[in-house]
């Protein structure tokens, strides 16, 4: 048997780095050699992830330093806020190091975008064409040879997972897509601000950064993509009191007026039919209830042939499909080994 791959998690006391840790802890073919925290720098990984004890043997967060990188590791995540893996990455990515990036440092193909979106200059434009989107169902092939994997957001998995059989088979308006979700409040970090602390956040429905928010650049680009053509989406997500899930709405107008509801189901059937994590929902609608824990998307359609519209939902975990889980699925198929490794088991339930 091969020896196992030495990995690293670069912000791993965050949420997207613990829950990469507890995937990780069970994983048959990788091992944790480094997790690094600036601020909890030389404490256990269990002092701010209780949940993992018995999990992680003894290791212990590390300060972040690219030479500890650079001797215990083969592949590093990037689990750190928007701006960090862009001078990082590039100096992994030299001395032969794969990386898989949560934040959106190379998400995006254009770096002008990134002066548009995120306000910063991209200081390695070469790499966006290199990385590879990290979303198995639209770029299995071309992530088995990636060496920079750029994980989608989880707004952005979601509106996605609910969007590409019906913008592929040319079936809605690619230039009048409206996206709702609602996501929990794990979406936003383990730091808390004024509106994302328990009091402010609990109980809440309330719309965010409702016109121009940064995920709708990935969505427009994969969908582009996928159309051959202009693709024009709105998306206004919506904080709610869960702590995990994302759903995704997409109020789409049908190219056919005749589509009746069975025939787009079978268009959604037939697209993910193969796909290892994505399960077609019919008799009810998704709930990002019936996902929690797993790396499960549950998608489905609803018709109102009225008015020629229909509504295409995606479900997830924001933390597993939406971020860690889709991570791992990604590393898999870098590492040539199945892609469900490390995560095939069912959601939670009740959550
Ligand atoms: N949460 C989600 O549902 C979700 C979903 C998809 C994608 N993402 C993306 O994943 C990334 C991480 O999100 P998260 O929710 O895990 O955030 P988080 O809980 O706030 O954790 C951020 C981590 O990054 C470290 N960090 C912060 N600033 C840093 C810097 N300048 N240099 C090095 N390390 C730094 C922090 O530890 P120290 O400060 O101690 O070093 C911490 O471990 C973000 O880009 C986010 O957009 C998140």
């Amino acid at each position: 048997m091969s020896a196992k791959r030495r990995v690293g998690i670069v912000g791993a006391s965050g949420y997207t780095g613990g829950e990469l840790l507890r995937l990780l802890a069970l994983h048959p073919e990788v091992e944790v050699t480094v997790a690094t925290s600036r601020e909890y720098a030389g404490q256990p990984i269990t002092s701010v992830h209780f949940h993992l004890r018995g999990f992680v043997g003894n290791l212990k967060f590390s300060p972040l330093s690219i030479d500890l990188l650079l001797e215990k590791c083969d592949l590093v995540f990037m689990s750190t806020p928007a701006g960090v893996s862009k001078d990082l990455t590039p100096k992994l990515l030299e001395h032969g190091l794969s990386v898989i990036d949560l934040s959106p440092d190379f998400r995006l193909k254009d770096p002008r975008q990134y002066e548009v979106w995120y306000e910063f200059e991209h200081p390695a434009p070469d790499l966006l064409e290199k990385a590879v989107y990290g979303l198995p169902e639209l770029h299995r092939e071309e992530l088995r040879s990636a060496k920079l994997v750029a994980n989608p957001g989880c707004n952005a998995t979601a509106a996605l997972l609910s969007l590409i059989p019906a913008v592929e088979a040319g079936a809605i308006d690619p230039e009048h897509i409206a996206v709702d979700v609602k996501v929990g409040s794990s979406e936003a970090g383990m730091k808390p601000s004024i509106g994302t602390h328990h009091p402010e956040r609990a109980n809440v429905m309330r719309p965010y950064e409702a016109s121009g928010h940064r995920h709708v650049a990935e969505v427009e680009q994969e969908l582009r993509r996928v159309a051959g053509k202009e693709v024009r989406v709105a998306l206004v997500p919506h904080a709610v009191g869960a702590v995990r899930g994302a759903l995704a709405t997409s109020h789409v107008w049908l190219t056919d007026g005749s589509l009746d509801e069975l025939a787009l189901w079978r268009t959604y059937a037939k697209r993910y039919g193969n796909e290892p994590f994505v399960r077609i929902v019919r008799g009810r609608y998704p709930d990002p209830k019936y996902v929690i824990g797993s790396n499960f998307t549950d998608v489905g359609v609803a018709v109102e042939q009225r008015l020629g519209r229909a509504a295409l939902f995606a479900a997830i975990d924001n933390l597993m499909k939406g971020a860690a889980g889709q991570a791992v699925q990604c590393m898999n198929i870098v590492l040539g080994i199945d892609e469900r490794t490390g995560l095939n088991y069912p959601p939670l339930r009740p959550v």
